[in-house]
Protein backbone atom coordinates (compact mmCIF):
# COMPACT_ATOMS: atom_id res chain seq x y z
CA UNK A 1 0.00 0.00 0.00
CA UNK A 2 1.58 3.61 -1.09
CA UNK A 3 1.52 6.12 1.70
CA UNK A 4 -1.34 7.88 -0.21
CA UNK A 5 -3.47 4.95 0.09
CA UNK A 6 -2.79 4.51 3.67
CA UNK A 7 -3.88 8.04 4.42
CA UNK A 8 -7.18 7.24 2.47
CA UNK A 9 -7.89 4.71 4.02
CA UNK A 10 -7.02 6.44 7.28
CA UNK A 11 -9.78 9.18 6.31
CA UNK A 12 -12.64 6.51 5.43
CA UNK A 13 -12.16 5.64 9.34
CA UNK A 14 -14.23 8.84 10.23
CA UNK A 15 -17.06 7.46 12.17
CA UNK A 16 -16.10 3.96 12.06
CA UNK A 17 -14.02 2.02 13.93
CA UNK A 18 -12.14 4.20 16.61
CA UNK A 19 -8.28 4.59 15.59
CA UNK A 20 -5.64 2.99 18.03
CA UNK A 21 -2.69 5.34 17.78
CA UNK A 22 0.87 5.46 19.88
CA UNK A 23 3.90 6.78 19.29
CA UNK A 24 7.00 4.71 18.63
CA UNK A 25 10.50 6.20 18.53
CA UNK A 26 13.02 2.81 18.09
CA UNK A 27 12.63 -0.62 15.66
CA UNK A 28 11.36 -3.14 18.66
CA UNK A 29 8.57 -1.12 19.59
CA UNK A 30 7.46 -0.42 16.34
CA UNK A 31 6.93 -4.25 15.35
CA UNK A 32 5.73 -4.88 18.94
CA UNK A 33 2.97 -2.32 18.46
CA UNK A 34 2.33 -3.25 15.18
CA UNK A 35 1.77 -6.91 15.47
CA UNK A 36 -0.53 -5.75 18.66
CA UNK A 37 -2.82 -4.14 15.44
CA UNK A 38 -2.00 -0.20 16.34
CA UNK A 39 -3.29 1.86 13.14
CA UNK A 40 -0.76 4.68 13.32
CA UNK A 41 2.90 4.73 14.30
CA UNK A 42 3.22 8.11 15.26
CA UNK A 43 7.35 9.09 15.34
CA UNK A 44 6.09 12.66 17.45
CA UNK A 45 8.32 15.06 18.51
CA UNK A 46 7.61 14.02 22.09
CA UNK A 47 11.30 11.80 21.92
CA UNK A 48 12.28 14.71 23.31
CA UNK A 49 11.14 14.57 26.47
CA UNK A 50 10.44 10.61 27.08
CA UNK A 51 13.45 9.27 24.96
CA UNK A 52 16.23 12.24 24.99
CA UNK A 53 16.11 13.68 28.31
CA UNK A 54 15.06 17.37 26.88
CA UNK A 55 12.43 19.60 29.28
CA UNK A 56 9.71 19.96 25.99
CA UNK A 57 10.04 19.40 22.31
CA UNK A 58 11.54 22.69 21.46
CA UNK A 59 15.08 21.08 21.34
CA UNK A 60 13.95 18.35 19.38
CA UNK A 61 15.79 18.76 15.97
CA UNK A 62 15.19 17.01 12.25
CA UNK A 63 18.00 15.21 12.82
CA UNK A 64 17.07 13.59 15.95
CA UNK A 65 13.56 12.76 14.17
CA UNK A 66 15.22 11.05 11.15
CA UNK A 67 17.23 9.02 13.63
CA UNK A 68 14.03 7.67 15.05
CA UNK A 69 11.88 7.50 11.98
CA UNK A 70 14.51 5.65 10.53
CA UNK A 71 14.75 2.95 13.40
CA UNK A 72 10.48 2.99 13.05
CA UNK A 73 10.34 2.33 9.09
CA UNK A 74 12.65 0.15 9.48
CA UNK A 75 10.19 -2.51 11.37
CA UNK A 76 7.86 -2.10 8.26
CA UNK A 77 4.90 -1.75 9.72
CA UNK A 78 1.20 -2.27 8.32
CA UNK A 79 0.54 0.38 10.66
CA UNK A 80 0.77 4.20 9.24
CA UNK A 81 3.78 5.64 9.98
CA UNK A 82 2.90 10.08 10.74
CA UNK A 83 6.15 11.54 11.59
CA UNK A 84 6.24 15.23 13.44
CA UNK A 85 7.92 18.25 11.69
CA UNK A 86 10.29 19.28 14.50
CA UNK A 87 9.80 22.38 15.34
CA UNK A 88 11.24 25.64 13.14
CA UNK A 89 11.17 22.99 10.33
CA UNK A 90 8.69 24.28 8.57
CA UNK A 91 8.65 28.15 8.99
CA UNK A 92 7.43 28.23 5.11
CA UNK A 93 5.49 26.34 2.50
CA UNK A 94 8.99 25.89 1.17
CA UNK A 95 11.03 25.12 4.20
CA UNK A 96 8.00 22.62 5.37
CA UNK A 97 8.21 20.50 1.65
CA UNK A 98 12.03 20.16 1.43
CA UNK A 99 11.56 18.77 5.39
CA UNK A 100 8.52 16.83 4.40
CA UNK A 101 10.70 14.89 1.62
CA UNK A 102 13.44 14.51 4.20
CA UNK A 103 11.18 13.01 6.50
CA UNK A 104 9.53 11.10 3.55
CA UNK A 105 12.63 9.66 2.27
CA UNK A 106 13.46 8.52 5.97
CA UNK A 107 10.59 6.25 5.83
CA UNK A 108 7.47 8.43 7.01
CA UNK A 109 4.31 8.39 5.10
CA UNK A 110 2.53 11.15 6.10
CA UNK A 111 3.51 14.32 8.17
CA UNK A 112 2.32 16.05 10.76
CA UNK A 113 1.99 19.51 11.84
CA UNK A 114 0.90 22.00 14.90
CA UNK A 115 -1.37 24.91 14.27
CA UNK A 116 -4.60 25.71 11.96
CA UNK A 117 -5.23 28.41 9.92
CA UNK A 118 -1.83 30.21 10.00
CA UNK A 119 -0.46 26.36 8.75
CA UNK A 120 -3.08 25.80 5.95
CA UNK A 121 -0.82 27.23 2.72
CA UNK A 122 1.59 24.84 4.05
CA UNK A 123 -0.62 22.07 3.86
CA UNK A 124 -2.24 22.82 0.48
CA UNK A 125 1.59 23.00 -0.30
CA UNK A 126 2.31 19.77 1.14
CA UNK A 127 -1.03 18.12 0.25
CA UNK A 128 -0.16 19.12 -3.68
CA UNK A 129 3.09 17.09 -4.01
CA UNK A 130 1.24 14.37 -2.59
CA UNK A 131 2.40 14.40 0.71
CA UNK A 132 0.01 12.86 3.50
CA UNK A 133 -0.38 15.19 6.39
CA UNK A 134 -1.84 15.03 9.66
CA UNK A 135 -2.97 18.72 11.70
CA UNK A 136 -2.59 18.92 15.04
CA UNK A 137 -4.66 21.57 17.21
CA UNK A 138 -5.92 22.64 20.73
CA UNK A 139 -2.31 22.16 23.30
CA UNK A 140 0.54 23.01 20.85
CA UNK A 141 3.77 21.89 22.40
CA UNK A 142 5.94 23.51 20.24
CA UNK A 143 4.39 26.66 21.67
CA UNK A 144 4.73 25.88 25.32
CA UNK A 145 7.86 28.51 25.68
CA UNK A 146 5.46 31.68 24.25
CA UNK A 147 2.22 30.27 26.05
CA UNK A 148 4.38 30.07 29.31
CA UNK A 149 3.11 25.97 29.84
CA UNK A 150 0.81 23.65 29.02
CA UNK A 151 -2.82 24.81 28.95
CA UNK A 152 -6.15 23.44 28.12
CA UNK A 153 -8.22 25.12 25.29
CA UNK A 154 -11.28 25.16 23.71
CA UNK A 155 -13.17 25.87 26.81
CA UNK A 156 -14.51 28.91 25.66
CA UNK A 157 -16.72 30.19 23.18
CA UNK A 158 -14.26 32.32 21.39
CA UNK A 159 -11.38 29.01 21.77
CA UNK A 160 -13.78 26.66 20.54
CA UNK A 161 -14.81 28.87 17.12
CA UNK A 162 -11.08 29.32 17.05
CA UNK A 163 -10.18 25.56 16.95
CA UNK A 164 -13.21 24.68 14.56
CA UNK A 165 -12.29 27.84 12.48
CA UNK A 166 -8.74 25.99 12.45
CA UNK A 167 -9.87 22.50 11.89
CA UNK A 168 -11.94 23.74 8.67
CA UNK A 169 -8.46 25.45 7.16
CA UNK A 170 -6.83 22.19 7.54
CA UNK A 171 -9.41 20.08 6.13
CA UNK A 172 -10.06 22.57 2.89
CA UNK A 173 -6.08 22.42 2.52
CA UNK A 174 -6.27 18.69 2.41
CA UNK A 175 -4.97 16.73 5.57
CA UNK A 176 -6.25 12.86 6.54
CA UNK A 177 -6.58 13.32 10.09
CA UNK A 178 -6.50 15.82 13.04
CA UNK A 179 -4.89 15.00 16.33
CA UNK A 180 -6.81 17.35 19.01
CA UNK A 181 -5.23 17.67 21.94
CA UNK A 182 -5.84 18.89 25.46
CA UNK A 183 -9.45 20.08 24.06
CA UNK A 184 -12.15 20.53 26.00
CA UNK A 185 -14.48 17.27 25.50
CA UNK A 186 -17.63 19.44 24.28
CA UNK A 187 -15.77 21.12 21.93
CA UNK A 188 -13.40 17.58 20.65
CA UNK A 189 -17.11 16.08 20.24
CA UNK A 190 -18.20 19.15 18.71
CA UNK A 191 -15.42 19.79 16.15
CA UNK A 192 -15.74 15.50 15.57
CA UNK A 193 -19.31 15.70 14.55
CA UNK A 194 -18.52 18.75 12.02
CA UNK A 195 -15.35 18.30 9.81
CA UNK A 196 -14.76 15.33 7.49
CA UNK A 197 -12.00 13.90 8.63
CA UNK A 198 -11.22 11.60 11.71
CA UNK A 199 -9.88 13.52 14.60
CA UNK A 200 -7.69 11.51 16.98
CA UNK A 201 -7.97 12.73 21.03
CA UNK A 202 -5.31 12.55 23.70
CA UNK A 203 -6.33 14.61 26.89
CA UNK A 204 -9.64 15.48 24.89
CA UNK A 205 -12.18 13.67 26.72
CA UNK A 206 -13.61 9.93 26.39
CA UNK A 207 -15.09 9.15 23.58
CA UNK A 208 -15.21 12.14 22.14
CA UNK A 209 -12.94 11.81 18.98
CA UNK A 210 -12.88 9.11 15.69
CA UNK A 211 -9.57 7.77 18.05
CA UNK A 212 -6.96 8.08 20.25
CA UNK A 213 -3.18 8.63 20.73
CA UNK A 214 -1.57 8.04 23.40
CA UNK A 215 2.07 8.75 24.16
CA UNK A 216 3.82 4.61 24.67
CA UNK A 217 5.69 5.63 27.66
CA UNK A 218 2.44 6.48 29.69
CA UNK A 219 0.99 3.65 28.17
CA UNK A 220 3.75 1.28 29.43
CA UNK A 221 4.80 2.88 32.64
CA UNK A 222 8.09 3.27 31.64
CA UNK A 223 8.85 7.06 32.02
CA UNK A 224 7.49 8.10 35.57
CA UNK A 225 8.62 10.98 36.39
CA UNK A 226 5.93 12.30 34.47
CA UNK A 227 2.54 11.03 33.88
CA UNK A 228 -0.09 13.07 32.42
CA UNK A 229 -3.48 13.02 34.38
CA UNK A 230 -5.05 11.71 31.91
CA UNK A 231 -2.93 8.46 30.87
CA UNK A 232 -4.17 4.97 30.96
CA UNK A 233 -0.83 2.89 31.96
CA UNK A 234 -1.29 -0.78 31.57
CA UNK A 235 2.03 -1.73 32.38
CA UNK A 236 4.49 -0.69 35.11
CA UNK A 237 7.72 -1.14 33.16
CA UNK A 238 9.66 1.40 35.16
CA UNK A 239 9.25 -0.95 37.98
CA UNK A 240 9.95 -3.80 35.74
CA UNK A 241 13.43 -2.34 34.89
CA UNK A 242 14.37 -1.52 37.98
CA UNK A 243 13.77 -5.16 39.92
CA UNK A 244 15.12 -6.60 36.91
CA UNK A 245 18.88 -4.32 36.81
CA UNK A 246 18.46 -5.03 41.05
CA UNK A 247 18.87 -8.77 40.44
CA UNK A 248 21.42 -8.10 37.56
CA UNK A 249 23.62 -6.06 40.13
CA UNK A 250 23.08 -8.12 43.26
CA UNK A 251 24.09 -11.29 41.17
CA UNK A 252 26.97 -9.95 39.65
CA UNK A 253 28.40 -8.22 43.11
CA UNK A 254 27.87 -11.03 45.11
CA UNK A 255 28.60 -13.79 42.22
CA UNK A 256 25.86 -15.62 43.46
CA UNK A 257 25.07 -17.77 39.77
CA UNK A 258 28.84 -18.65 40.22
CA UNK A 259 28.92 -22.26 38.84
CA UNK A 260 31.09 -23.13 41.94
CA UNK A 261 33.81 -26.01 42.12
CA UNK A 262 34.19 -27.62 39.19
CA UNK A 263 33.76 -31.41 38.50
CA UNK A 264 37.28 -33.59 39.40
O1 LIG B 1 4.75 14.25 19.88
C1 LIG B 1 3.75 13.60 20.23
O2 LIG B 1 3.85 12.57 20.90
C2 LIG B 1 2.44 14.09 19.85
C3 LIG B 1 1.27 13.48 20.52
C4 LIG B 1 1.11 14.05 21.87
C5 LIG B 1 0.03 13.63 19.72
O3 LIG B 1 2.34 14.97 19.05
Amino acid sequence: MTALDKAEALRRRKGGVPIAALTAYDYPTARLLDEAGVDVLLVGDSLGMVVLGFPDTTQVTLDHMLHHLAAVARAMPRAFIVCDFPIHTYDTPDHALATARRLMAAGAEAVKLEGGTAQAQKVSALTGAGIPVVGHLGMLPQSVLDEGGYHKTGKTPAQAADLLAGAEALVAAGVCAIVLESVAPATARDITARIAVPTIGIGSGENTCDGEVAVVTDLLGSFPWFVPPFARPQANLADAIRQAAAKYVARVTNRSDSPGPSPR
